[in-house]
């Protein structure tokens, strides 16, 4: 996939904070924490567990990272960065490029991945460095005096990024890591784990594909609502939205432009050649960056990040698309 675009001139360029990158320090195997912090020390917004922020980062790119520092800490915010290798160059750019003392843009907070008020009990499970929005959501759970378990499921000790911090305030018996050495099969049992759901648990799940599947497998039977997740990336089994055999029109309601989009065409794609631009961040249906109301129109949603609820007003122009000749959006 191509680097994404930055975020919009017509909406949240002006909510970018200027941050200085004021500590980076090993985490662990290839992943480092990178504290970002407001150079005249101007306390940051507040935000609440689960939320992430967009980055740009030197080169155009802007990448989508958790939040995973107290969310009652308003010195500085907590990214946990494992490089990857393989990845589209992001969290690369982010360990060979950037210095403390280097500015960053960066987007307010937002959150698609929020605790759920009044749980009766929440079980946290992260996998590798999806530990990140869990870490959060565990500062506020602490800080609450909710009854909760976090999960950590790591290759070995080494891969564990924030096991010190964890230890340091999560209570005595609810954190628990896992070591695989490598083979999930080894691990932690997820099936076994979630087997039997007490009547009012939340559950949370953050990590790599495989983990993701397992934990979906494992929490089918949930009741409905009670289950919340957050991809890195499209799931390996995500299906592949039915090639359109046509294009389609949207009208951009409050500017009265009318535009086509073609069948291999984003709906954000058409709208940028019309010279506007939609805020975009992983261009993937995965961060939220790009949502926007619809008015009319049937959309077909192919985004991994908005609930049931949200696909009845709000879309994600980065990959979804209009089942109807004309989709009326909020723009
Ligand atoms: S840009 Fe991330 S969901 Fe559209």
């Amino acid at each position: 996939m191509n680097a994404p675009t930055s975020a919009g001139a017509d909406a949240g360029a002006h909510d970018l904070l200027r941050l200085q990158v004021r500590a980076i320090r090993l985490l662990a195997e290839r992943t480092h924490a990178f504290e970002l912090a407001s150079a005249d020390g101007t306390p940051l917004p507040g935000f609440a567990a689960g939320a992430h922020v967009d980055v740009h980062l030197p080169g155009g790119l802007v990448r989508s990272y958790s939040l995973a520092g107290d969310p009652h800490e308003r010195t500085h915010w907590l990214l946990g960065v494992l490089r990857e290798t393989e990845g589209r160059g992001g969290s690369r750019t982010l360990h060979e490029q950037v210095r403390v003392g280097d500015f960053l843009p960066v987007s307010m907070p937002r959150n698609a991945f929020a605790l759920v008020p009044g749980a009766a009990h929440t079980v946290l499970l992260g996998g590798g460095i999806g530990i990140t929005p869990l870490k959060a959501m565990a500062h506020a759970l602490a800080a609450q005096g909710a009854s909760f378990e976090l999960h950590h499921c790591v290759r070995s000790p080494r891969h564990a990024a924030f096991a010190t911090e964890l230890r340091a305030f999560v209570p005595a018996g609810r954190l628990h890591a896992h070591c695989d050495g490598g083979d999930p099969s080894q691990g932690l049992d997820i099936t076994a784990l979630l087997a039997h759901p007490a009547a009012g648990t939340h559950l949370y799940y953050c990590g790599p594909a495989g983990f993701m599947q397992a934990c979906a497998d494992a929490s089918r039977h949930w009741p409905a609502g009670s289950v919340h997740f957050e991809h890195f990336k499209p799931p390996a089994t995500a299906a592949v939205p039915a090639t359109p055999t046509g294009g389609f029109e949207v009208l951009l309601a409050r500017r009265g432009i009318r535009l086509r989009v073609e069948p291999e065409q984003t709906i954000v794609r058409a709208i940028e050649l019309a010279g506007l631009r939609v805020p975009t961040s992983c261009l993937s249906g995965l961060c939220g960056s790009c949502k926007t109301d619809y008015l009319e129109g049937e959309v077909e949603h192919n985004d991994y990040i908005l609930s049931d609820d949200e696909h009845r007003r709000c879309m994600t122009p980065c990959v979804s698309r209009s089942r109807s000749p004309l989709l009326v959006l909020d723009l």
